[in-house]
């Protein structure tokens, strides 16, 4: 159930140039919250900018009542929320449908039939992320390490340089094998994440989860088709409203009977099987 809520700002860093991470109360939504989902915020004190804008929910921490979300400043938006003085932060949330772990799996009836982690599949686990799309993936991989699946999760992640890996050091300490690409080779494979990805599909991963850039997430999806391994990717729509009402984040998909329509980012994902997204 998705709330309202006006919280206090419990921290705020910036992990890179140009990147903050802010920390919020919220317990309830914390409680609620599902790895994949977002919040809804409001960036300024008045009217400027009108509409709030979508930020995954990077982690949380139930039993404290805490909130992270992570955000690369990028526009008059995130530069407001990086710098309000204030110690206050308005959102709503959790919102979306976010990855299908111990749920009912919505991609059953595609590829191979495995089951995502969390439903008793055995096959491997991959989760790859680009750029700032790790921001999501850094909550699903602690739900992962929670379960005890860690062992047989790999996790590659991607970034333009070796400074912009902004969650490799955290995601190696809850116990994942971490594989980086960065796109000037200064910190290992030099090129595209999809580069890593391609060989690790070789050993058959029972289910790959992605969140990055369009044109990275394409590839994955092409990548997973070719390899008829199933998989859940999380695309970044512009978002309007945030829950369901205006259209402005439809994302073309293919239906149960292959034929093309569209979705709502907001609210039939920003969690997608991938053999569902049109690209
Ligand atoms: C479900 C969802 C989750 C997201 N999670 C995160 C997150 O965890 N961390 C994070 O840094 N960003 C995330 N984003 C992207 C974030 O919402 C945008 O960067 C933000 O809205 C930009 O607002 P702005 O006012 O700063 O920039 P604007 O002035 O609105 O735009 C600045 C530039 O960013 C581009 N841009 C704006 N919104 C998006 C978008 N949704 N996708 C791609 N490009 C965009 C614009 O085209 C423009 O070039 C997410 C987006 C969605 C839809
Ligand atoms: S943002 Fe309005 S319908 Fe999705």
């Amino acid at each position: 159930m998705s709330q309202l809520v006006r919280t206090r700002i419990t921290s705020r860093e910036e992990p890179a140039p140009g990147f903050c991470l802010i920390e919020f109360y919220a317990p309830s939504l914390a409680r609620a919250a599902q790895p994949g989902q977002f919040v809804h915020i409001r960036c300024g004190e008045g009217s400027d900018p009108l509409l709030r804008r979508p930020i995954s929910i990077h982690a949380v921490n139930r039993r404290d009542g805490l909130v992270r979300i992570l955000f690369q400043v990028v526009g008059r938006g995130t530069a407001l929320l990086a710098r309000s003085g204030e110690g206050m932060i308005d959102v709503m949330g959790p919102l979306g449908r976010g990855f299908s772990r111990g749920q009912a799996c919505r991609n059953c009836n595609n590829s191979s039939g495995n089951a995502p982690a969390g439903t008793g599949n055995t096959g491997d686990i991959i989760v790859v992320g680009g750029g700032i799309g790790v921001a999501p993936l850094h909550f699903l991989l602690q739900e992962i390490a929670g379960s005890g699946e860690s062992g047989r999760t790999t996790v590659l992640l991607g970034a333009r340089s070796a400074g912009q890996l902004l969650i490799r050091e955290a995601v190696e300490k809850m116990g994942f094998v971490v594989h980086v690409a960065t796109d000037d080779g200064t910190a290992g494979h030099h090129g595209p994440v999809t580069g890593l990805l391609a060989n690790a599909l070789r050993r058959h991963p029972g289910f790959v989860y992605a969140c990055g850039p369009a044109p990275m997430l394409k590839t994955v999806c092409a990548l997973l088709a070719e390899a008829g391994v199933p998989g859940e990717v999380s695309v970044e729509e512009r978002m309007a409203c945030g829950v369901g009402a205006c259209l402005s984040c439809a994302c073309r998909v293919r239906d149960a009977g292959g034929r093309e329509t569209y979705r709502r980012a907001c609210v039939d994902g920003p969690v997608f099987p991938a053999g569902e997204v049109v690209w």
